[in-house]
């Protein structure tokens, strides 16, 4: 007895030194990560039945951000080039006895290193392969009537873009779905170069040429970028480090990616760029990004929103005819944001703005926009009504319409019928 609570205490005692000795709050760091946080810090890990008296699930319809992925090969190069000699230059100031990294930190730096190819840029990693088996195991347990089972290709549906991560996510949930033999028959719909469905942004020239390569789209975040709060991050930073030098904001840039990268990758292993990290320049780095994606995929332009009616009217349609039963599509960040958007959710009180950070903004790419993220729609029977469930990550949520989460599906119908009739990819994207 008091041999195993010696060895208790021991575990306990060690666990206690490697927490200090790392120094590295994963708690504060996890919540901040942006687009890059991995599934496994958001999901809902309830997978019980979701039941409505008198109700049944007949049907559903999912679209799902692809699992965390790798780097873009900008950012792969960057890890080879700028975080390569960072690391011997942080390491170097650090030995001089000058530096405030200690022994474990620098051990984290040595072993650094940076041996993915280019060629693999934005590839899916094995945590997103886990993201999706998981996030389709707990889906089918939760609609077991909807989702079924056995494959069959006519209650199925099951469609992505034409990328490599979308496609293995489609691969990967499916094996969360189905046994292997069923999974292995599993027959996907043709993945389109030009897909304006599931990613209308993409060729939505009017959109590309108004918004995407627009410079006043990125005013707000330029300015924050040059704001004393960001200068101050820069130099906290630099100093975490024990440079003499004050990084760029690129480079901070950098760090704060490779940082959320490899903390989604790796379940029990710390990232050394995190390390340059403390509560307030973490937040402030991920302020700096959602100032970009609200003004790109958000609220900031009504041609964003309106673009998505073409993924909603999918829906809609889908959920009017006789079959499939179970509809799941992957795609990408902009697709599921710019959805979000249409359907007025995560909607701030005034539009972001970078001469003041909005600390209670619920526009947070942290919660909305992480690995995986996802959003599904479920149609219930209930006597003779047809409903409609809203699940955003897993959880119920009410949409700002509906009075109830089991919203009236007639309703919905008539609340977006301009979505459902009035919505024309080359009308609306032509340039005039
Ligand atoms: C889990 O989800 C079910 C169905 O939504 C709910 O009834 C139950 O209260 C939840 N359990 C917990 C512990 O939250
Ligand atoms: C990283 O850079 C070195 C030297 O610049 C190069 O030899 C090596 O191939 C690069 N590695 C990768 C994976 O790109
Ligand atoms: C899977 O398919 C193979 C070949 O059709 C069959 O021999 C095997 O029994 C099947 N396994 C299961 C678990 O259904
Ligand atoms: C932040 O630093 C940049 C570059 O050093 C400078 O141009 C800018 O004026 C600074 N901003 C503030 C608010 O101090």
């Amino acid at each position: 007895m008091s041999r195993y609570f010696i060895i208790f205490i021991t575990i306990v005692i060690i666990l206690n030194q490697s927490f200090n000795a790392t120094n590295l709050k994963p708690k504060d760091i996890r919540n901040y990560l942006g687009t890059r946080t991995p599934y496994r810090f958001k999901n809902n890990k309830n997978d019980t039945k979701i039941k409505f008296p008198s109700c049944k699930d007949v049907k559903i319809w999912m679209i799902i951000r692809h699992g965390t992925r790798l780097p873009s090969a900008k950012d792969i190069v960057g890890m080879n080039t700028t975080l390569n000699n960072l690391k011997y230059e942080i390491l170097l100031k650090n030995k001089q006895g000058k530096g405030p990294l200690k022994k474990d930190h620098l051990k984290l730096f040595e072993k650094w290193k940076s041996d993915i190819s280019v060629d693999e840029e934005k590839y899916l990693t094995l945590e997103g392969q886990d993201e999706m088996i998981q996030l389709a195991e707990r889906m089918q347990k939760r609609f077991p009537n909807a989702i079924k089972h056995k494959y069959n290709n006519k209650h199925f549906k099951f469609k992505y873009t034409a990328t490599q991560r979308a496609q293995q996510s489609a691969r990967y949930f499916t094996l969360g779905l189905f046994d292997k033999n069923n999974s292995q028959n599993v027959i996907y719909e043709p993945a389109l170069k030009v897909d304006t469905t599931l990613r209308f942004y993409k060729h939505c020239d009017k959109w590309q040429k108004q918004v995407k390569k627009n410079p006043n789209t990125y005013k707000e975040q330029i300015l924050y970028g040059n704001s004393h709060e960001m200068n101050m991050t820069l130099l906290s930073v630099s100093k975490k480090f024990g440079l003499d030098r004050v990084l760029s904001l690129d480079t901070v840039v950098l760090i704060y990616k490779i940082c959320g990268y490899e903390t989604s990758w790796h379940k029990y292993f710390s990232s050394p760029w995190c390390l340059g990290f403390d509560d307030f320049s973490i937040k402030t780095l991920e302020y700096y990004h959602d100032l970009k994606h609200y003004w790109l995929d958000g609220y900031g332009h009504d041609l964003t929103y309106h673009q998505a009616c073409m993924i909603l009217k999918n829906m809609f349609e889908i959920m009017s005819k006789d079959s499939p039963t179970a509809t799941f599509l992957f795609a990408h960040s902009g697709t599921l944001l710019k959805l979000l958007t249409h359907l007025h959710l995560y909607k701030p009180d005034s539009h972001l703005r970078g001469d003041i950070k909005d600390e209670q903004r619920v526009w947070r790419a942290s919660d909305i926009d992480c690995f995986a993220s996802n959003l599904a729609f479920v149609l219930f029977k209930c006597n003779d009504e047809e409903k409609l469930l809203t699940l955003h990550q897993e959880r119920i949520i009410k949409l700002p319409m509906c009075n109830e989460e089991l919203c009236s599906f007639e309703h919905l119908k008539d609340y977006f019928k301009n979505s459902i009739h009035n919505c024309d990819h080359s009308d609306m994207c032509k340039l005039d």
